[in-house]
């Protein structure tokens, strides 16, 4: 019987999928795995699943064992697998697209609303026992109805966000890409802009790019002195698609109103600096954590590898 090793539990429904067809072996210890524990228990496996957390670089790929012909990344975003190595080896990389798309736009609808109307610091006044009565001129901040939503990225989580900022908010849309959306213009009166015409001009921006080199630090310093000074920046990607010491800076000098951030360029050990900022809204890259999309991923990655290990290919492979 052909195994499968799961690097951390994933939803259910999956797993009880995969154990149909196969032996499924679980991580033993409830925590991310280091990459020689990770190598060393996937020993004798033939498809790995893995998470975001979990760096597949291009040592792990050398030293995992020859059995394994595909590795299903728990995960839209792939930034976390040497794909080359991945590719020279024959070991075939799956992601779960489309599955998460509408709990993403979602969630980056939700950290503009909050950073807009300053929900967390709503939040902390009302729990540290500040608030006693009404003050005419509390936390204000700007209405969103009519206002522009610039989109970095116009894939399809840009596209949900795009349709929910029309639809929801009469919001005008602008996106920047490296290639038109006929579609996304028809439907949402969405304009193509360049990206300095995309930071002048709009009232929110959402960042919706996968990280790569020639997205790593899009926005920076030069970025942030073209953005209004009212902006609110949203980010549900990658976090160093964002130079984040620049970020600070822009938010502490009041260069833009406020952020909105799922993901930082340091997971885990977020820069304190930013987490002393008021003016931003943090939340622990939870912007696919909806239990319908955590169900349909562990569906996707078992599909793939149901695929895979039957000699089919795979549903949902990554492309270089
Ligand atoms: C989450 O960030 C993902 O890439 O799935
Ligand atoms: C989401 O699934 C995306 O790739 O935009």
């Amino acid at each position: 019987m052909k195994k499968v090793f799961i690097a951390r539990k994933i939803d259910d429904k999956g797993i009880e999928m995969l154990k149909k067809h196969f032996e499924v072996v679980e991580n033993s210890v409830d925590k991310v795995l280091s990459k020689e524990e990770l190598i060393k228990q996937s020993r004798g496996c033939d498809a790995i699943v893995t998470l975001l957390s979990d760096e597949i670089d291009a040592d792990v790929i050398e030293k995992i064992d020859d059995s394994v012909s595909i590795i299903a990344n728990y995960a839209v975003g792939f930034d976390n697998i040497d794909i080359c190595a991945a590719a020279k080896k024959n070991i075939i990389i799956t992601n779960t697209p489309e599955v998460m798309t509408q709990a993403v736009a979602e969630h980056a609808m939700t950290l503009l609303l909050a950073c807009a109307r300053r929900v967390v610091e709503g939040d902390n006044y009302v729990r540290s026992g500040k608030y006693k009565i009404w003050e005419p001129d509390l936390l204000p901040g700007p209405e969103i109805a009519g206002k522009t939503l610039g989109i970095i990225g116009v894939g399809r989580i840009g596209a949900v966000l795009a349709s929910i900022a029309y639809h929801g908010f009469g919001m005008k849309v602008l996106y920047h890409d490296i290639q038109h959306d006929e579609e996304v213009e028809r439907n949402f009166q969405a304009n193509f802009v360049s990206m300095n015409q995309l930071l002048e001009k709009s009232d929110f921006i959402s960042l919706h790019v996968p990280l790569c080199p020639s997205t790593k630090h899009m926005i920076s310093t030069g970025e942030f002195k073209m953005m209004k000074k009212s902006a609110i920046l949203v980010n549900t990607s990658r976090g160093a698609v964002i130079n984040e010491k620049a970020m600070i800076k822009a938010l502490r000098d009041g260069e833009i109103f406020a952020a909105g951030l799922d993901v930082f360029e340091s997971e885990g050990s977020i820069d304190p600096d930013l987490i002393a900022l008021k003016n931003v809204v943090l939340t622990p890259h939870i912007a696919s954590a909806t239990h319908e999309a955590r169900e349909s991923m562990s569906v996707c990655v078992a599909e793939n590898i149901i695929e895979v290990l039957s000699g089919r290919p795979a549903k949902t492979p990554v492309e270089k």
